[in-house]
């Protein structure tokens, strides 16, 4: 197992998730424990790009409760119809959205938290399994190379569900 990330300093954000994606394969491809490889992902993720917040809301008990993550403290129960990422189980679609104050029903874990990407992760029978929630201290901090980079990562994991 790789024990450090190389990423290129010198490369936009679509050539960072093709240096990281390798690295996140050799990070879970041994290991079978669900836990420790979303826990694995999140720190990867916040290690090579220093978002605010990333970690996995995953569906349970009816609801999408708070899984592994990294940065501050969250909301540990999301409904399924509610915020960013009640939206992304239910329509099951990656959803980008620039500035979290203009999305009706966004839940507020912290202000700071300014533009954000919400991905569903699939079982093998279609449906949701988790939620990817990444958010950005920054307005509009996302575009299709997130969409395209994360949702990469997360054919990764759906493989050992
Ligand atoms: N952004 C989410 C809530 C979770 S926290 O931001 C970690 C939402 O509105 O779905």
């Amino acid at each position: 197992m790789a024990e450090e990330l190389i990423i290129p300093a010198d490369t936009d954000r679509a050539g960072a998730y093709k240096a990281l994606i390798p690295q996140i394969a050799a990070l879970i491809e041994d290991e079978s424990d669900l836990t420790a490889n979303l826990a694995n992902i999140a720190g990867a993720l916040k290690q090579a790009f220093d978002f605010f917040w990333v970690g996995f809301y995953i569906a349970k008990e009816g609801q999408l409760v708070l899984g592994p993550y990294q940065g501050p403290i969250a909301c540990t129960r999301i409904p399924f119809h509610k915020g960013v990422c009640g939206a992304s189980y239910s329509r099951k679609e990656t959803i980008i959205v620039p500035d979290v104050e203009q999305f009706p029903g966004h839940i507020a874990c912290s202000s700071a938290s300014k533009s954000e990407i919400v991905l569903p992760v699939f079982h093998r029978n279609d449906t949701v399994a988790m939620v990817l929630d990444v958010d950005s201290d920054e307005l509009d901090d996302f575009s299709q190379a997130d969409a395209d980079g994360l949702n990469k990562i997360l054919r990764m994991l759906e493989k050992k569900l």
